[in-house]
């Protein structure tokens, strides 16, 4: 095989495959160039970090992937297919745990088995049997056994955060998008769910693209990051992250781990800095 046609099928082979994708919001006048000439590929079975400053693009990847947005430039393979031409299973979760209040806990983690195939074929059928263990077993993976009668507004927030990750694991997701889940939540909480997320990620082995502010938080659980940098959009840095699992929160003390969430922070730093000089 030549090495051009071997190079082609593994890029394909990739879950996420974004080629010198450009995105502009706006007209002549207010151009924004959310992101520019941005080409990211992601293996499967990868956990990715995006991590950069605000408005450098993050949500915008994101809404390409889960194809809610369009590039004005440039293509994006989902599963070795142009986005839009295949269904791919994503589960998603973001800052705000967006549960819905009029349903309980088991109800608001089981709905996309009502949304999403093959399992809505099933779902009036396996709901108060099959699908219901299947949220209850999650719901006990995260902490929360017995609650999944309650209503969302009768737990706390690292509480509906547990259960927001449930919904966004429930259908088994091949790719899971999270936009700063952990962010509104105390540092212990966060850290709790840091854990339950790498044992998650470890059992079912999901392709995961994370947003976060926290390099602290990319450096635990990724096995990649990638640091953008604003104005316009770009990745600027991609970095393996070597440090065996399961991690535990004592590996953030390690030198390694130290030096390289420092180099990736001046690296941030070093592209705001740039973007600040700039008219
Ligand atoms: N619908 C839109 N219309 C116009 N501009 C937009 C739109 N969505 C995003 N932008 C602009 O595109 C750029 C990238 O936005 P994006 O939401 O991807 O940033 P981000 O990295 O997720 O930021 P944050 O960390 O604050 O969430 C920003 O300059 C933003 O103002
Ligand atoms: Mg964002």
């Amino acid at each position: 095989m030549n090495q051009a046609l071997a190079t082609d099928i593994a890029i394909r082979n990739a879950i996420i495959d974004l080629e010198r994708v450009n995105v502009t919001f706006g007209g002549e006048k207010n151009k924004t160039v959310a992101l520019a000439e941005t080409s990211l590929r992601i293996e499967n079975g990868e956990f990715v970090a995006l991590v950069g400053p605000s408005g450098c693009g993050k949500s915008t990847i994101l809404k390409l992937v889960a194809g809610t947005l369009s590039p004005s430039e440039g293509h994006i393979f989902v599963t070795g297919r142009e986005i839009g031409a295949n269904d791919v299973r994503i589960g998603m979760a973001f800052q705000n745990p967006t549960l819905l209040p009029w349903l309980n806990i088991r109800d608001n983690v089981m709905m996309p088995l009502k949304i999403v195939p093959p399992f809505k074929r099933d779902f009036a059928r396996k709901k108060s049997g099959e699908y219901r263990d299947r949220a209850e077993a999650l719901l006990a993976k995260v902490g929360l056994s017995g609650f999944g009668d309650k209503f969302p507004w009768q737990l706390s927030g690292g509480m509906q955060q547990r259960a927001s990750l449930c919904r966004a694991l429930i259908h088994d997701p091949t790719l899971l998008l999270l936009d700063e889940p952990f962010g509104a939540l105390d540092q212990f909480t966060r850290e709790e769910l840091w854990e339950i997320m790498q044992t998650l990620w470890i059992e079912r082995r999901p392709t995961v693209l994370l947003v976060t502010h926290d390099l602290k938080e990319a450096a635990y659980l990724a096995t990649r990051i990638c640091v953008m940098q604003a104005r316009p959009g770009r990745i600027i840095d991609d970095s393996v992250v070597p440090f065996a699992r399961p991690r535990t929160i004592d590996v953030s003390f390690q030198p390694e781990f130290v030096s390289l969430t420092q180099r990736l922070r001046e690296r941030i730093v070093a592209a705001r800095a740039v973007h600040e000089v700039q008219p």
